[in-house]
């Protein structure tokens, strides 16, 4: 099924916030979401799919000119574009840190259930961290995770190798304890074609003399 990664825009805030509903149980009103993608607008993603086929939702539908339907469902962005993830992403602005470098954070990311272990969360969470580094000069980037949730946990420590910084008692409302967790920016590490190579691509060197399509020939 294609899936395409592109920045969020307005349009895509309630399919942000539905698809945050149908995963997490941390909320956010949707100001919050305006806040972000108005305040830094590269900062956030969403992963959009054309493949409609597996819709699920309100029977409501809406017909365009030529006769095609929409579902009125808050998965659709637009009419067959489904939003299933998104990385909500800001720069750190809280005042009493204004002494400290530059710094990301991402307020929430996820993936809808029948979406996951695809890459998604992986891509939308690099392309967040090569923006936050490139456009707004991100020297580092924060996100807290729960104890519990293992898959977020292998994604961010084992997957992208953010460092555990701290265990912060009793962040969430219910009591769990949270992760809290860093990682320092290098823009060359985050370049797409250094994350290609990294996950074992071969890389073609061009030296601006051959035919790179005849070398491989
Ligand atoms: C966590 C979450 C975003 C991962 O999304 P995803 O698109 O399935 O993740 P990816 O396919 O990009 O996987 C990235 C890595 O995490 C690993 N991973 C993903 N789900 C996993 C799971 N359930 N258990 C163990 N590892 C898992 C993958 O194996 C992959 O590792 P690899 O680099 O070794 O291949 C998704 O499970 C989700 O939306 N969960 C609910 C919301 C949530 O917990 N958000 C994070 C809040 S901090």
């Amino acid at each position: 099924m294609p899936i395409t990664i592109r920045r969020a825009t307005v349009e895509d805030m309630v399919g942000m916030q539905n698809a945050n509903l149908h995963n997490l149980p941390e909320n956010y009103v949707l100001k919050y979401y305006m806040y972000h993608v108005l305040s830094w607008p590269e900062a956030s993603f969403v992963a959009t799919t054309t493949d409609i086929s597996d819709s699920v939702g309100d029977e409501l539908t809406i017909a365009d000119e030529n006769g095609n339907e929409t579902k009125l469902d808050p998965n659709y962005v637009r009419q067959g574009e489904k939003l299933v993830g998104y990385v909500l992403a800001k720069m750190n602005d809280d005042p009493d840190q204004q002494n400290e470098a530059p710094n990301g954070h991402i307020t929430s990311l996820s993936v809808m259930r029948t979406y996951r272990r695809m890459g998604i969360a992986e891509k939308l969470m690099r392309q967040a961290l090569f923006a936050l580094r490139e456009v707004y000069k991100a020297e580092y980037v924060s996100l807290h995770v729960r104890q519990s949730n293992r898959a977020a946990l292998h994604l961010y420590r084992d997957t992208l190798e953010f460092e555990v910084l701290s265990v912060e008692k009793s962040y969430y409302q219910d009591g769990e304890d949270a992760y809290a967790m860093k990682k320092v920016l290098d823009l060359e590490e985050l370049k797409p074609s250094n994350y290609a190579h990294a996950k074992g691509a071969e890389r073609i060197e061009d030296d601006f003399e051959s035919d790179l399509l005849d070398a491989t020939v």
